[in-house]
């Protein structure tokens, strides 16, 4: 049995894994995320992997970041949300762990994790919409993970939404993850209740009084105790992304779309009016098959899980 160390740096913690062939985690460590440079993430990356070796036998390490990754999946060329421009992170990686390493995208490996293991097993082309500090997008067609020529593709949260829209980390304005993320269900929410909208109330009193403590987690805890407001900014999140999905239906013509990241966490109080906003703006609906839309399976585990997969092809 071949077991990989899967790795998965998001915006707050990074998270690594033992994985067998069947995707299953043998053991798994949290660090927080050292915002603070490359080489912090990189050392606290490799630390994981080094405390996860004395105990298992791994023979390959498969890293899931943020950010836009070559086609020889080594190098992160740029990210929105994170300072990485042009870092060799595979060779750097594997000077200090001396394993093979891969590098991927962390949405394209949450979709072959979800594919393979997950909420998408069942089909061949599936869409995987990643809802967390940015939109992150990942394309399993026809049985293969889809990366395009140069490595950047189903750069979903990119897509323009909005003409001269809000300022995105990318540096254009009016991209889809300033829509349909976590940061923008938290900004607006945060802009709500610090303009003393009687609405946010509710909200603001679960965060002490203090719009900047307002995070996506509590505003679903809210939303799930019937916080009229909290439900509210979970639906508009969810309409931004159903409409963004039938635009990509339009392109793309998937079986399932997955629908995983932190925010997904709110399940139907997200899902449903991600599927109401989709089934208004198919192009073509009622005279063509639609499709699922389903919440990830594997949670925020599938990109680690994917990632300790891809590092095994
Ligand atoms: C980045 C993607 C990433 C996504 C989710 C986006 O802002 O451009 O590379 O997959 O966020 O983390
Ligand atoms: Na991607
Ligand atoms: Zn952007």
């Amino acid at each position: 049995m071949s077991l990989t160390c899967g790795i998965d740096i998001g915006g707050t913690k990074i998270a690594g894994g033992v994985v067998d062939e069947q995707g299953t985690i043998l053991e798994e460590l949290r660090v927080e995320s050292p915002a603070s440079s490359e080489e912090a993430i990189e050392t606290a990356v490799a630390g994981l992997v080094q405390e996860l070796r004395t105990r298992h036998e791994v023979t390959a390490v498969g890293v899931g970041a943020a950010g836009y990754v070559d086609r020889s999946r080594s190098v992160v060329m740029f990210a929105p949300n994170i300072a990485w421009r042009d870092v060799a992170m595979r060779a750097d990686l594997e000077q200090r762990v001396d394993l093979p390493v891969v590098i991927e995208n962390d949405a394209n490996a949450a979709a072959w994790g979800e594919f393979r293991f997950g909420a998408g097993h069942d089909v061949d082309d599936l869409l995987l919409v990643t809802v967390g500090t940015g939109v992150g997008g990942g394309l399993v067609l026809g049985g293969r993970l889809y990366r395009g020529a140069f490595g950047v593709g189903a750069e979903i949260g990119h897509m323009r939404v909005v003409p001269h829209g809000i300022l995105c980390g990318c540096g254009n304005r009016g991209c889809f993850e300033q829509y349909g993320s976590g940061t923008a269900l938290v900004r607006d929410a945060r802009a709500a209740a610090s303009g003393g909208s009687l609405l946010a109330r509710g909200v603001l009193d679960r965060a002490g009084g203090d719009p900047e403590a307002i995070t996506g987690p509590l505003i679903t805890e809210a939303a799930r105790a019937g916080d009229p407001f909290a439900v509210e900014q979970l639906a508009e999140i969810g309409r931004w992304l159903g409409e963004g999905i039938a635009s990509l239906t339009a392109v793309l013509d998937p079986a399932v779309v997955v629908v995983g990241g932190g925010v997904s966490e709110a399940g139907d109080l997200l899902l449903n009016p991600v599927r109401a906003a989709f089934a208004a703006q198919l192009t073509g609906r009622g005279h063509r098959p639609s499709l699922e839309i389903r919440k990830a399976r594997l949670g925020n585990r599938a990109g680690l899980i994917g990632a300790a997969d891809l590092a095994r092809i």
